[in-house]
């Protein structure tokens, strides 16, 4: 067998992914309806297309507003009789007969929920990714949303800020893959389906990188490492033909990202060439004023028009101010024009002019369709990280007859499903326990031990004992409520909250075999965890069908293939931590003396100055890309097909790859790359690309990565993006830690 894992060149060539844009429709017929529409309206009713609702709550709430033209998008209106009779109002009475964009957050799923998105990032697989997108865009449109406020692309290096959940980890380059295949599963192969909703690529830009992870925390991010982390994922969503960005809520060096003309216009617009349209988050407009970057709602209104807003959501700044700063001059109506246009460009890719009502019948079949729940299951599955499994405790085997369920999340049919879940229904999520529960041949002990994830109260643990003692195996289902990630709920302390600590210490002592399955919206700090248990299953928030996926797992009907997409921390303190970090002048190589080694009154620099904590040493608890399966995999010598190229050339890696185990398997093959000497420090490995295969036992798949040197292209302050000769260096490996280093130079 012979797999190619090609990717074709386009300007920003990290992200070739994206280059094929799907058919969004933008052409003459639209540029001209839009003239003659723009032609008609008076200027309040184009600010009105600026202006993006919240559902009062009722359709005669927002009726008159509809009719005079007032709002362009509402969000959070999710009855289909409602949708249309609104709509019904916005093309029948309303002067011009413009439709109206219904929006929606819909994360990781509309009724069928599938993994968080960090969990969804670790499957490593962009098909079941994409898939999971026109999944939800199929359930959302069949409520009559037409829009979502997702993929979420925010590069994220700290564990401690909730909303690391929403996004794809840390790395530019997984994210960017997770973000087209987001976006070519919400928009499809056309806008105009109904079936399609328009993606939102957001935050725009950087708010990932909040200080101490503290959600809607300023960033400090220097121009090259926002070039080269934070905005590749955006430009590869933009190629992709994502129809909006969302500008987002930090401050970057003390501009407000939705006052930032740099970032809204020049690069957007100018350097990307993107034609949709750019809504601001959530009154992000209106706090600029908190953030003490305008004195008045005029001047807020003035700096997000200039930077490159299009959409005001909810600060209402624009249809308050601009027809008064219009006549003052202060503002053109040119300008207007001009958001108005990138508005309705994207209503008549969705077809909402031709027909934006919505089959009010749809929803009944479409909801929680059996091909849905298939689909969410497959995700779960993929999306689950094996970090530990000694004595080859997992998978089950026939000799296992009596297992203890027991922790929290065993039986927590809302806290699966994770955060940003606005639509899912609590009482469709199969639990584990459930799910076990309905498989024959085993008998199962439940004893949760504790309520939640957050009891402190400890009466239950000594039955949870008692069970793990009556059973061949223990299965402890820890980690968080899906309350304690996403938006605004950061962490200081990212270990196991209550008394769970306490309960997976109790159930070790029993000396039955222990698995530990985490479900979390974050990586959590596990490390005595981790120790104490034989075997430790990471599923982050699965899902709706979590449970069937978690009860295959453990029972062998399936084999974990996940991988972390981010760096699991020892200890907090060592966030923000990443496994593409440059090379400090003094980096560690192992060789580090922990705090209880440290001999009493040594020397000041007997111990060596090198780059690491005293107490949690360099390395993470697991690296990034790591994560084993049931079988094992040995990967052959890569080969590569030159060790010198142009800059204009192309490298060919080629290795085999077997499984060599008794599973049959998938194992995500990863490339990554150094390059060793640069005009500005450049990080210590970067993933370039990766690949799933599925392996039979003893099945050998030969796999070849193409690598066009474009893509180890960087920016830099005086030459932008370009292609620096010199030495590389190459890696083939099942994680960010591993493989032996292969020379190549650029030429
Ligand atoms: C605020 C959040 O930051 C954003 O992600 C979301 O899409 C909007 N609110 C709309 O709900």
């Amino acid at each position: 067998m012979n797999t190619i894992f090609k990717l074709g060149a386009c300007a920003f060539a990290l992200v070739a992914v994206a280059c094929s844009k799907p058919q969004s429709g933008a052409n003459a017929e639209i540029e001209s309806n839009i003239d003659a529409l723009l032609s008609q309206m008076t200027l309040d009713e184009k600010i009105g297309q600026l202006n993006q609702v919240s559902s009062y709550g009722s359709v005669e709430a927002m009726a008159d507003e509809v009719r005079a033209g007032r709002i362009g998008s509402i969000l959070n209106e999710i009855e289909p009789a409602n949708v249309n009779r609104l709509q019904r109002i916005a093309m029948e009475e309303s002067r011009l007969g413009i439709p109206l964009l219904i929006a929606r957050d819909v994360i990781h799923g509309f009724k069928t929920i599938f993994p968080i998105p960090l969990g969804q990032a670790a499957t490593f697989d962009p098909e079941i990714v994409r898939e999971g997108a026109r999944v939800a865009a199929a359930e959302a449109s069949a409520a009559g949303v037409r829009w979502t406020f997702s993929p979420m692309l925010d590069v994220a290096r700290d564990a401690r800020w909730g909303r690391v959940a929403e996004g794809n980890g840390e790395d530019p380059y997984l994210t960017s893959v997770m973000g087209v295949a987001m976006v070519r599963g919400y928009q499809g192969d056309t806008l105009g389906n109904p079936a399609s909703i328009a993606a939102c690529a957001k935050h725009f830009v950087g708010y990932g990188a909040a200080e101490s992870g503290k959600d809607y925390n300023s960033t400090n991010i220097p121009p090259a490492q926002l070039h080269n982390v934070y905005l590749p994922p955006f430009e590869a969503a933009a190629a992709a033909g994502a129809q909006t960005i969302m500008s987002s809520f930090n401050d970057n060096d003390g501009v407000p990202a939705t006052g930032n003309r740099a970032l809204l216009t020049d690069i957007l617009r100018g350097e990307w060439g993107f034609d949709g349209f750019v809504v601001t988050d959530w009154n992000s407009a209106g706090e600029m004023l908190s953030h003490g970057f305008c004195a008045d709602s005029a001047e807020v209104a003035t700096k997000a028009l200039n930077a490159g807003v299009d959409m005001d959501m909810m600060s209402f700044a624009f249809v308050k101010e601009l027809p008064r700063l219009v006549k003052e001059g202060r503002v053109s109506e040119a300008q207007i024009d001009n958001a108005v246009r990138n508005i309705l460009r994207v209503k008549y890719r969705l077809g909402l002019f031709d027909n934006p009502y919505v089959d009010e019948s749809l929803r009944d079949s479409v909801f929680y369709a059996p091909s849905h729940l298939a689909a969410a299951k497959q995700a779960a599955t993929e999306s689950a990280v094996l970090l530990k499994n000694d004595n080859h405790v997992l998978p089950f085997g026939s000799n296992v007859k009596r297992i203890a369920v027991v922790g929290p999340m065993a039986d927590a049919p809302h806290d699966q499903m994770g955060t940003w879940v606005f639509d899912g229904d609590k009482d469709k999520s199969i639990t584990p326990l459930t799910a076990l529960r309905e498989r024959k041949g085993i008998s199962i002990n439940y004893a949760p031990g504790l309520a939640y994830s957050r009891d402190n109260n400890k009466a239950g643990i000594a039955q949870a004992v008692a069970a793990a003692r009556q059973s061949d195996v223990v299965v402890a289902f820890v980690g968080e409520e899906a309350i304690l990630s996403g938006e605004a709920h950061s962490l200081a302390d990212i270990s196991l909250k209550g008394a769970q600590r306490q309960l997976i210490a109790d159930l070790s002592a029993t000396g039955k075999p222990l698995v530990m399955v985490v479900m979390a919206g974050r990586p959590l700090t596990i490390a005595d965890e981790v120790a104490k248990a034989d075997a430790v299953l990471y599923m982050f928030h699965p899902g709706t069908m979590g449970g069937p996926a978690i009860a295959d797992l453990l029972l062998g009907d399936a084999n974990p293939s996940g991988k972390l997409p981010m760096t699991f921390p020892r200890m907090v303190g060592q966030v923000p931590i990443y496994y593409a970090h440059n090379n400090t002048g003094r980096p560690c190589y192992g060789s580090e003396a922990l705090i209880n080694d440290i001999p009493l009154e040594a020397g000041q620099t007997s111990l060596g100055n090198t780059s690491y904590h005293l107490d949690a040493g360099f390395d993470p608890l697991f690296p990034f890309g790591y994560g084993q399966s049931y079988t094992t995999f040995a990967y052959g010598e890569p080969h590569l097909s030159a060790d010198h190229i142009a800059k204009d050339g192309k490298l060919t890696v080629d290795f085999d790859l077997t499984n060599t185990g008794d599973y049959e398997g998938a194992e995500v093959a990863q490339l990554y790359v150094r390059d060793l000497h640069g005009s500005l420090a450049r990080p210590v490995k970067e993933l370039k690309r990766f690949q799933r295969v599925n392996l039979k036992p003893g099945e050998t798949q030969h796999v070849t990565f193409e690598l066009p040197a474009e893509d180890l292209a960087f920016w830099n302050p005086e030459e932008k993006r370009h292609v620096e000769p010199g030495q590389f260096q190459l890696w083939v490996a099942g994680d960010s830690q591993s493989g032996q280093p292969i020379a190549f130079t650029i030429e």
